[in-house]
C-alpha cells in the first residue's frame, strides 16, 4: 500500500489508485477548508468522522436501491470505492433556507421552505462554482438530459430518505451537497452518487435547539467542529465504532 499511485488531492480527500482496475481509495484527511479554501484549519479527528459517517450513509442508501460509489472501509481513514467519471456538477438539495439561498435572494436562514429546491453548481473552483441551470449543463455537454433527469429523481429520493433518518434522532436535515459520475457498462453509462455525504456537505441542526452541527460550525468561528460532528455520529448509533482517541474527551 506504500508505493500506490495517488490519482488526486483534493481539499478534503486524496485518491489512490486501487486494487483492482475500476476501483480507487478514498483517503479522508483532516484538512478544513472554506470560501474556496480562503479558510484553512486543520481539524483533528475529522477525516475519520466523516469516513465512518459517509460509509453509514452511503450504506444505508445503497440499501434503498441508490446506486452509489461505496464499496468497502479499509480502515479508519480510507474506503474503496468504484472509480467513476465524475459529473461536473454540485447538486445541492434544500429543506430549509440557510447558506448562499439566505445571502443572494435576502430570504431568512431557518425558514422551511414550501417544497424542496435542487440547485446546479458547475464544479470550477477558479470561477468559484457558478449557479448553473439544466441549460447551461447540456449546453456544455456537462450531462445528457436523461442523466439529469436521473440525477433529479435520486436527489429527490436521496432527500427524502436522509431527511426521515436525521429527524428520527433529533436533527433537521438543511440542505446537502453531493456529486454523481458515470460508470461504464458496456457502451452504456449509468449515473451513481459519489464523493462522500457528510457534516462537511450536510446542514444539519439540532431540531429541538437550532444548534449546527456541521461545517458551518468552522465557516462562522462556533468551536466545537470536531465536537458536533462527533455529536452527530453518536446521534446515528456508529460512535462506539471510533477509536478511543477520538471518542476521549469527547462527551
Ligand atoms: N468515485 C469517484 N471516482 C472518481 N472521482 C471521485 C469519486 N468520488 C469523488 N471523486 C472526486 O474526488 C475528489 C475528492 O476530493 P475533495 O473532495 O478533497 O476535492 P475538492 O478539494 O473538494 O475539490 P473538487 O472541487 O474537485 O471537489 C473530488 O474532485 C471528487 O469530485
Ligand atoms: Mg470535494
Amino acid at each position: 500500500m506504500k508505493n500506490r499511485k495517488k490519482i488526486y488531492e483534493g481539499k478534503a480527500k486524496i485518491l489512490y489508485e486501487g486494487p483492482e482496475p475500476g476501483t480507487l481509495i478514498q483517503y479522508f484527511k483532516d484538512d478544513a477548508t472554506a470560501f474556496n479554501a480562503q479558510k484553512k484549519a486543520i481539524l483533528e479527528g475529522k477525516g475519520v468522522l466523516n469516513n465512518k459517517i459517509s460509509e453509514f450513509i452511503m450504506t444505508r442508501l445503497g440499501g434503498m436501491g441508490i446506486a452509489n460509489h461505496f464499496i468497502k472501509r479499509l480502515n479508519l481513514r480510507e474506503q474503496l470505492i468504484r472509480e467513476v467519471e465524475i459529473i461536473p456538477l454540485e447538486v445541492v438539495c434544500r429543506n430549509v433556507v440557510a447558506g448562499s439561498l439566505a445571502q443572494r435572494l435576502g430570504q431568512e436562514e431557518g425558514t422551511a421552505l414550501p417544497r424542496s429546491i435542487i440547485e446546479f453548481y458547475y464544479k470550477k473552483d477558479e470561477l468559484g462554482d457558478p449557479m448553473v441551470t439544466e441549460e447551461h449543463i447540456t449546453a456544455f455537454n456537462w450531462a445528457s438530459t436523461q442523466e439529469i433527469d436521473d440525477i433529479l429523481a435520486m436527489t429527490v429520493r436521496i432527500n427524502d430518505y436522509l431527511s426521515g433518518m436525521f429527524a428520527a434522532v433529533g436533527i433537521t436535515l438543511v440542505d446537502f451537497k453531493i456529486e454523481f459520475g458515470r460508470v461504464w457498462e458496456n457502451d452504456f453509462a449509468r449515473v451513481i452518487l459519489a464523493d462522500e455525504i457528510s457534516p462537511d456537505s450536510c446542514r444539519l441542526w439540532d431540531t429541538t435547539s437550532g444548534e449546527k452541527l456541521d461545517k458551518d460550525r468552522f465557516r462562522r468561528d462556533l468551536g466545537d467542529v470536531i465536537e458536533s460532528y462527533a455529536e452527530v455520529a453518536r446521534r446515528l448509533g456508529i460512535m462506539k465504532d471510533m477509536p478511543t482517541v477520538i471518542q476521549g474527551g469527547l462527551h
